[in-house]
């Protein structure tokens, strides 16, 4: 009698509970409302089947509970009762399977006004490439991706000249317009989603895969990966912007092609090594770093990381409040008046001889330092500390150890990485957060001060 009335409790609750609850799809900004009908169809067959056999179930066991001197009957068949069981199951499996069917053949169906766009997926950042004038993708492969053609658009392929490459993880499109996604990935499967367009699918390497869909409102939305894809699966975040049309096509025109991209001019090293004289005084003539003056060594750091970071202290992306230090290079980037100079400066800095620092800090525990970096680090990092242009890690090894605490530290205090516009860096503060505290950070920084 108890077990009847608490299955029948259940089953209330949980009914009070679907429509009582404040988790529901988030509001729908595409043409795909007949996704979320689909899923509406399957929530009530499943619903009313939850409801119907359960309250049965409570039904049975108060009807047919145990009374002395009552026998139970055998009754093994009953045609007409299972033919009936047969039918109902075959309805309620045909109102599941069957809309998706046709929902599915509409979302790889892209209507024949759909502008093409790209998004490739790597461990773990996503890059979008977009048509150029000629409205035509070039073919790309991963056989052609190197540092500096990290999309793999065939270099040989007139119609890959004029494509946009957008090598951030921000994505733009106009509103109002049709448009087919082709998916590809450069390394292992990932999965496109973007939860208020109700788009979803895999990357899978090796193929290119697509869906299409109409944004209808305007707004930036995350760009979420659905796919396991190792240690970094979690931080591979990504936005998209639905444009006006106006917005959208100043925002193209501002994005370099991959014409432009293979094109750029060799850097003026003497005009480098001009512009270094005044960080000289604090970093040293040849970047070997100045714990006293809080200047981090800068011999060993790829000229790729030299320059975001001077961009970001110019843009403000970093030295922001509570960053001491980072603030006094805010003045000392703004020297620096354009682009050009910015290149000239890192790729002067990337020339100087890569004397590995001496460690600071001995006393950490470089067994459990070692532990901390082989789990959430060495993936981006490298093994030996080197770190990639594949995934935009800086070199570690041999660099300031006092300058990698305060920088964890100030990933884990907030005051580095949570800007907008800094999504490496917030994928660090993703990072520095699984440190427990100071004594981790210690700990990595002595393990990395063994990596020479
Ligand atoms: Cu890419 Cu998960």
């Amino acid at each position: 009698m108890a077990l009847a009335v608490v299955i029948f409790a259940l089953v209330i609750g949980s009914v009070i509970f679907h429509f009582a609850s404040p988790w529901w799809f988030t509001d729908i900004i595409s043409n795909w409302q007949s996704i979320d009908t689909t899923i509406l169809i399957t929530f009530w067959v499943t619903g009313t089947v939850f409801v119907v056999i359960n309250a049965f179930m409570a039904y049975c066991v108060y009807k047919f509970r145990h009374r002395s001197g009552q026998k139970a009957a055998y009754e093994p068949e009953n045609h007409k009762l299972e033919g009936w069981l047969s039918a109902i199951t075959t309805v309620g499996v045909v109102l599941m399977l069957a809309p998706g069917l046709f929902v599915w053949a509409d979302f790889v169906q892209p209507p024949e006004n759909a502008t093409e766009f790209e998004v490739l997926g790597q461990q773990w950042q996503w890059n979008f490439r977009y048509p150029g004038a000629d409205g035509k993708l070039g073919t790309a492969d991963t056989e052609f991706v190197s540092e500096e053609n990290p999309f793999g658009v065939n270099p040989e392929d007139p119609n890959g000249q004029d494509d946009v490459i957008v090598n951030a993880p921000e994505m733009h499109l106009p509103v109002g317009k049709p448009v087919k996604a082709l998916l590809r990935s450069n390394d292992v499967l990932h999965n496109y989603t973007i939860a208020q367009l109700r788009v979803k699918m895999d990357l899978v390497p090796g193929l290119t895969s697509y869906l299409w869909f109409e944004p209808e409102v305007t707004g930036r939305y995350d760009i979420l990966c659905e796919e396991l894809c190792g240690v970094g699966h979690f931080i591979m975040r990504g936005a998209i912007v639905i444009d006006t049309q106006d917005d959208y096509d100043a925002w193209v025109a501002s994005q370099p092609t991959f014409a432009q991209t293979q094109q750029a001019a060799e850097p003026d090293l003497a005009a480098g090594q001009a512009s270094y004289a005044v960080c000289a005084a604090c970093h040293g003539v040849n970047g070997e770093g100045n714990q006293a003056l809080n200047s981090p060594k800068l011999a060993g750091l790829q000229d790729w990381y030299v320059e975001r970071q001077l961009n970001h202290f110019k843009q403000g992306i970093r030295g922001g409040e509570g960053d001491v230090n980072g603030a006094a290079m805010i003045g000392m980037a703004n020297m620096l008046v354009d682009d050009n100079a910015v290149r000239n400066m890192a790729a002067y800095v990337s020339t100087f001889p890569d004397i590995p620092a001496t460690p600071t800090i001995v006393e950490g525990n470089i067994e459990n330092g070692f532990d901390i970096y082989d789990r959430n680090c060495a993936a981006c990092h490298l093994d030996s500390g080197s770190g990639t242009w594949y995934t935009d890690a800086p070199k570690l090894a041999g660099m300031s150890d006092w300058y990698f605490v305060t920088q964890i530290s100030n990933f884990r205090a907030g005051i580095r990485g949570l800007h907008s516009a800094d999504p490496y860096g917030e994928q660090m503060v993703s990072m520095a957060t699984a440190m427990s505290g100071l004594n981790e950070i210690r700990d990595v920084a002595a393990y990395l001060g063994t990596l020479r």
